[in-house]
């Protein structure tokens, strides 16, 4: 994978509070356990970045709640988060850099999103197509006003942790826009409160699935899991689709866009080996059978560490529970700080305090001033 360069906040000036090591939030809804096609496309950068910042990352189950809310489909979401945060750390996450919270856990962040709806028009975003896609997808005729709000909940989670950096792919991109749009609108409306998060864009093509379907996924059983058993891997990529032309060895195959060999691009760390497959393959010189062995090879290299480190922090019992604990106080208490720091700049503080030391002064209570009563409310 190649390095991105962190786009800068574009022509607009950062002038909402920027913190000693910026932030970095990124996350993904819980729906199960990570695969190829999640590391190619978000986890591999996710490690190369990381250490760069203060990272955030977040279990969006509120998210997950915009598409899928049945109770069984809410009972899975703590088996879920914790295999997802296990797969980050197998695959190499290091939890002094990260703190992972679990979104709901940090309820602030629904009065955030409250206040900050006020910023952005309907018709701005039902603009956006990924949500009626992911409406589409989950079978809704109809809008939801949940998922309509997606991106301002979205923005709530960046802008509350004052998040720099954010990188996502494609299909969130014009979510981190919203973000921005939101920050600037907030800091020049009422005062900077917001850092005006960049959005890191993911510089790797989606993985497609095993079945030659254009993008992996689990809903489409297509996916190979960083979890995966070898034998599974094996199995799964025994039955991978290959060049649909070629009926037998001897017919000259095509490389491009076959899965087959879009992941030894992605995976095999022996890049001889892939050219000199690609040449015969496409010479018609090498069956499907030695190159899906050699990429079975290539994958469970790839996948054995992965593993070992899976299974060494499972058998920790509690830990990963430990960090998204620990992780989603740390979070609250920041995000508290900014829904302070947003109400305090709106003026919604002040009213309350007048009232407070009106109230006070009827009873025969000392006055006190305005200031502290904000800090109080910071909890
Ligand atoms: N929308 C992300 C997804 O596709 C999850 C998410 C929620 C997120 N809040 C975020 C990503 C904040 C980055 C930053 O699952």
């Amino acid at each position: 994978m190649t390095a991105t360069a962190i786009t800068p906040a574009a022509a607009t000036p950062v002038t909402g509070p920027a913190p000693g090591v910026p932030r970095m939030l990124t996350g993904d809804r819980p729906t199960g356990r990570l695969h190829l096609g999640h590391y190619a496309g978000s986890l591999a950068n996710r490690i190369r970045l990381h250490r760069r910042y203060e990272s955030f990352f977040i279990i969006a189950d509120l998210h997950m709640l915009t598409t899928k809310n049945s109770p069984e489909d809410i009972a899975q979401i703590g088996r879920h988060a914790a295999d997802m945060v296990l797969d980050s750390l197998a695959a190499g996450l290091d939890p002094a850099h990260s703190v992972f919270y679990l979104q709901s856990g940090v309820p602030e962040v629904a009065e955030l999103s409250l206040l900050l709806s006020s910023l952005v028009t309907v018709p701005r975003l039902q603009r956006i197509p990924s949500l009626k896609e992911m409406g589409q997808h989950a079978g809704q005729r109809e809008m939801p006003l949940a998922l309509l709000g997606y991106p301002v909940l979205q923005a709530a989670d960046i802008l509350a942790v004052q998040a720099a950096a954010v990188p996502v792919g494609r299909d969130n991109a014009a979510h981190v826009e919203v973000a921005r749009e939101m920050a600037r609108r907030f800091n020049r409306r009422y005062g900077p409160v917001f850092t005006v998060p960049a959005l890191v864009p993911a510089d790797v093509p989606v993985l497609p699935g095993t079945d030659g379907n254009a993008k992996m996924s689990k809903s489409l059983g297509n996916a190979i899991y960083l979890s995966d058993p070898p034998d599974e891997v094996a199995a799964k990529v025994r039955r991978m689709y290959t060049d649909p032309a070629r009926t037998r060895a001897g017919v000259p195959g095509t490389v491009e866009a076959n899965p087959v060999f879009v992941y030894h691009d992605a995976f095999n760390d022996r890049p001889a080996e892939v050219a000199g497959l690609k040449e015969r393959y496409r010479a018609g010189k090498v069956g499907d059978a030695e190159v899906k062995e050699k990429l079975t090879a290539a994958l469970n290299r790839f996948l054995d560490p992965i593993r070992e480190r899976r299974a060494a922090l499972a058998a920790d019992h509690g830990l990963v529970e430990e960090l998204i604990v620990t992780g989603t106080e740390r979070t609250r208490h920041e995000v508290k700080r900014t829904v302070a720091d947003m109400r305090a700049a709106m003026g919604l503080t002040a009213a309350l305090a007048g009232f407070r030391a009106a109230a006070r002064a009827r009873a025969g209570e000392p006055v006190m001033h305005a200031q502290t009563e904000d800090v109080r409310d910071r909890g």
